[in-house]
């Protein structure tokens, strides 16, 4: 094929995707320009049960499954941002051409897909002063440029852990990144990754700890409206090993990063399937005082004992309390999908409240 001849084909391309809005109306394809000053920021995992989010809330969806065309075009009715996700492996981008060339294709596919920004989601271990350290850095410095430019008004966040202490090893550049892009999604979720003490079932997010961390994060002089609350809408089942009268669950060891045991001894589930479980298990729902988090006991179908820790509206409001009293920009969840948003009305009930709780006690 000649060079001509791909550069016509190109070029047909080009005005092909300016005429292929997916959208009943085609204005419904422009990318939202209008900044909000509260951030309701959802993952968004694939399936259709986005129809059922309260739209009136939600400002940003972050599409982690596939593209769906006729998510863009709700979203965009409702003046919500659709963004997409982002990840690559760091080694290949210490490399400035081919940074540019990743920032270039994501560019590109966005507009494409009448996009309005990306969710840089990378969670590897990196070392503090590594090639891989400054090339993260400029990565996201290099594409929130590259789409404030080429897309007006996108969006660029950038997803972090819990605390800015080195988590799983992920020893970021925080505040040049928190800096460099328009805000920071902190996954305030998966704290037990790396259990130092006891190798017991705990909390998924203790209210405490997570609060906690939000202060080492402003202690850096991250501004408070770079920063995004993330909320867990899942929790962790443990197989016990056994199970103390004082309800200890002791958790297989299952090493992580340099931990000796790690949440990986248990399952994720989904908020929908735990309200399935909790009112038939042994213990019912049980609060712990010490982590404020609610937890249950149930014996499995090989009699095999679990303990399970979950978030509800009543932890989770403790912590976006916070959110308003320290000004931050917003909150969000790990997942928007993961709710029961059928027809039962103790399950509409249920998810309403867990929206809701977004928004404090
Ligand atoms: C560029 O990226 C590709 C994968 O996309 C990788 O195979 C290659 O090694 C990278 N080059 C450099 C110099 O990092
Ligand atoms: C429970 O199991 C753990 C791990 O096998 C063990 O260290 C501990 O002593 C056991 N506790 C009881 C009360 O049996
Ligand atoms: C479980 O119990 C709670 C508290 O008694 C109740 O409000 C809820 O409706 C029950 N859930 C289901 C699925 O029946
Ligand atoms: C959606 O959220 C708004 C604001 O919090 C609330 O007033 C409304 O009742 C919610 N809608 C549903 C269906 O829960």
């Amino acid at each position: 094929m000649s060079l001509f001849f791909l550069l016509f084909l190109s070029s047909l391309m080009v005005v092909n995707w300016a005429e292929s809005c997916p959208c009943e109306r085609p204005e419904l394809c422009q990318q939202i320009r209008d900044e909000r000053d509260f951030e309701v920021f959802v993952f968004d995992v694939g399936g259709k049960t986005w129809k059922s989010y309260n739209w009136s809330v939600v400002t940003t969806v972050a599409t982690f499954g596939k593209y769906d065309a006729e998510l863009m075009c709700h979203a965009h009715s409702k003046g919500a941002r659709v963004v997409l996700k982002g990840d690559v492996h760091l080694a290949d981008i210490v490399d400035q051409n081919n940074r540019t060339g990743w920032i270039t294709e994501k560019v590109k596919l966005a507009k494409s897909q009448f996009m309005d920004g990306i969710n840089i989601d990378i969670e590897q271990a990196v070392e503090e002063g590594s090639p891989e350290y400054l090339a993260l850095t400029d990565l996201v410095k290099e594409t929130t440029e590259a789409f404030h430019r080429e897309i007006p008004g996108s969006q660029v966040s950038f997803d972090v852990a819990w605390s800015p202490k080195c988590i799983d090893k992920r020893c970021y550049d925080y505040v040049t990144i928190a800096e460099s892009c328009d805000l920071v999604f902190v996954m305030s979720y998966d704290e037990q990754s790396q259990i130092l003490g006891d190798c017991i079932a705990m909390a998924n997010a203790p209210v405490t700890q997570t609060l906690h961390a939000y202060d080492q994060y402003l202690n850096l002089k991250i501004a408070p409206e770079k920063l995004v609350m993330g909320v867990p809408w899942y929790g962790y089942d443990y197989p016990c090993l056994n199970l103390s009268q004082e309800g200890i669950c002791c958790i297989a060891k299952v090493p992580f990063r340099g931990a000796p045991c790690s949440d990986a001894a248990g399952k994720q589930k989904a908020y929908s399937w735990i309200m399935k479980q909790v009112n038939s298990s042994l213990s019912g729902r049980l609060w712990d005082g010490k982590q404020q988090a609610p937890n249950f006991n149930y014996m499995d179908p090989e009699g095999q004992i679990h303990q399970v820790w979950y978030d509800d509206p009543e932890s989770i409001c403790l912590k976006t309390d916070f959110v308003k009293s320290k000004g931050l920009r917003g909150v969000g969840m790990w997942n928007g999908n993961i709710l029961d948003y059928s027809d039962d009305p103790v399950a509409k009930q249920q998810s309403a409240m867990m929206w809701n709780a977004l928004f404090g006690c």
